[in-house]
Order: C-alpha cells, then structure tokens, then sequence
C-alpha cells in the first residue's frame, strides 16, 4: 500500500538544546547525536519508499526540526497552522515556503489568530481528521480547522486532551483501522471503532510511532511496541530519537509526510 510520496524534514539547529522540554525525558540534547540519529531518520524514510526535503537549519526557532506543528498536509490541501507556542509561532513563515513546491496557492489554506493550532494535535485517519483540544490547539483553532477539512470533503472531530503535550504524543494510526494508544486516550470513546494496541505504561513514548507506506517507523527501546506493532503484520524499522525525546519530540514531529 503507497499513500505518501513525499516527505519534508528539516535539519536541527544548534539552538535546539534551548527548546521547549517539559522535562519528562531529562538532559539537554546532546547536538551533534542529534544530527546522526536525523540522519538516521531521513535514511529510514527513504527505505519507506518517499522523496525527502531536507530544509536547512533555521537557528531562529529552536524547536523547528519539529516540522510536524506548523502545517497540516493532506492530499488535496495543505493548512498553515499557528503555532500557540509563542516561540515556535514563526516557524509557519519558512513552512509555507516549503509547501509552495507542493500544492498551488488555492489549496494553501491558513489558521489565523485567536485561532491555534499545531500539527501534533492532527491525526488523519483516512478522510477523517481527529483534532486535540490541547494548550497549543484552542477551540477557535479548531472551528477553523474543521471549515477548512469541510470545504475539501474531510470531516473532522475534536478530542479534548488532559495530560500529553499533542494528541499524537498519545494516540497514532497505522493504517487498516490499527491505532497505538497510551494513557489518557486508552478508554476515550472517541476511538472506539478501532482496532487499538494499548501501550504499556512504561513503553508510553512509543506510542508516537509512524506508519510510511506499509512499514512502521518505531523508536529504538521500545520492545513490547515494536513486538506489537510486527505482530500486527507491519514491517517495522527502528530509530533511535533519545535527543529529540529530551524536547517531548517524536518520530512523528520530525517530518510532513503527504
Ligand atoms: N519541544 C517541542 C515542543 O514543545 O513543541
């Protein structure tokens, strides 16, 4: 099965050890690992079978290898977000850029303030769209989302978030109705018509796992998940992402897959 041809990433920056962390995964990231296990990443992707941009190291925004929360990417739209982290905020300017290659200008669509919203909240499931209520994504963020997925076909549905950083910090689809699901969203009704893998608790980060045309990307560590998710059926790759976990980032912040 082929759905993404296309990946966007963009290299780490040296400021990235002052991103945002909650400090859940203690330590300051250590750069230049940083850079090998992106390398990693990029190498993994391309064995999934899509073309990947690189976009240089933007040392304005410390957080921006995290390409996931400033756009929204879908086959026949892509949405700029805005990012309600105030210091990732302009990391949406350079993204648009980027996306100007792929999608004409009538299908570049924009969330405006008050409206926020960052990518990690967004999981698409087929034609459906699942959007965390979460402190990045606020509800004017949302009703403009949703709008915009209406005007293109897609609908969209709203699940409120009581713990994590974004909704796919918690939940992920891997295709063929199959979601990971972790902590909080274990039991929420919102996603009761699928076939769930409950994450055990220890194993919580890899619940944030990417599926790129039938293979798995899992993060390096993670037994139980990665037993799981082969289990499944999927052919899995493993990557290890310990400096980008130490900013609350996954496999999934690092890259636009569409
Ligand atoms: N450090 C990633 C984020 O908080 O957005």
């Amino acid at each position: 099965m082929r759905k993404f041809n296309n990946v966007i990433v963009r290299r780490p920056c040296r400021a990235m050890t002052e991103g945002i962390t909650s400090g859940l995964y203690p330590g300051k990231p250590d750069y230049d690992l940083a850079l090998i296990q992106h390398d990693a990443y990029i190498e993994a992707l391309k064995k999934c079978g899509v073309k990947v941009t690189c976009l240089p190291a933007d040392e304005n925004y410390p957080d921006s290898c995290f390409v996931e929360d400033p756009a929204v990417l879908t086959e026949k739209c892509a949405v700029i977000t805005n990012p309600g982290a105030a210091s990732r905020n302009g990391e949406k300017i350079s993204i648009e850029e980027a996306v100007r290659q792929f999608y004409p200008e009538d299908r570049i669509e924009h969330i405006e303030y008050p409206g926020t919203l960052e990518g990690g909240d967004v999981m698409m499931c087929g034609s459906h769209f699942f959007v965390g209520r979460s402190e990045r994504t606020n509800d004017d963020g949302i009703r403009q989302f949703k709008a915009i997925l209406e005007k293109y076909g897609y609908t969209c549905s709203e699940v409120k978030l009581e713990e994590v950083l974004h909704l796919k910090t918690g939940v992920n689809y891997l295709e063929n109705n199959n979601l990971l699901v972790s902590g909080e969203f274990t039991d929420k009704a919102d996603f009761i018509n699928y076939n769930k893998y409950v994450i055990p608790e220890e194993e919580a980060y890899a619940a944030n796992c990417i599926w790129v045309n039938d293979t798995v990307i899992v993060p390096e560590g993670y037994p139980a998940v990665l037993s799981a998710v082969q289990s499944m059926g999927y052919k899995t790759i493993t990557v290890d992402t310990s400096e980008f976990r130490k900013l609350d980032g996954g496999l999934s912040c690092l890259s636009l897959r569409f």
